[in-house]
């Protein structure tokens, strides 16, 4: 194995490891699959999205989500911003938790 590959392997290698675990052994461990994306969002954003504010901001009179394409850019300002491990999977995974629970655009 060259050292670009064998960079690449750990860099998944740890990915994954960071990511919960979801992805690959979504279903060994008992844990929503991404076949659910509701349920497997839901997972992923409770693991990673109370750092700074609660569910109250989704609900909040002045929320500023208005639609659909500005969830998604907020969840990945978000995730961006606390360095979240996500996928684009994940990530859109939380958005229709988000949007199925709260917003529903
Ligand atoms: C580093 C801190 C931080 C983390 C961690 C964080 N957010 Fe946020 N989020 C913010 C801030 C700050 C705002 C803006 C709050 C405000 O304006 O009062 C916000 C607002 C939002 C909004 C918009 C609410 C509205 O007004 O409609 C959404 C949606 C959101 N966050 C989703 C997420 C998701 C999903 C995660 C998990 C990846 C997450 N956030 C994690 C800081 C964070």
């Amino acid at each position: 194995m060259n050292i670009s590959i064998s960079t690449t392997f750990n860099a998944i290698l740890f990915l994954s490891a960071a990511c919960m675990s979801n992805i690959s052994f979504a279903n060994d461990m008992g844990e929503e699959p991404l076949d659910d994306p509701v349920a497997h969002g839901e997972e992923a954003h409770k693991n990673h999205c109370y750092k700074c504010h609660s569910d109250d901001v989704y609900t909040r009179d002045n929320r500023f989500v208005k639609s659909i394409d500005a969830l998604s850019q907020q969840v990945v300002r978000c995730k961006e911003g606390s360095n979240v491990p996500w996928f684009d999977e994940d990530a859109d995974a939380v958005v229709q938790f988000l949007n199925k629970k709260y917003y529903r655009f």
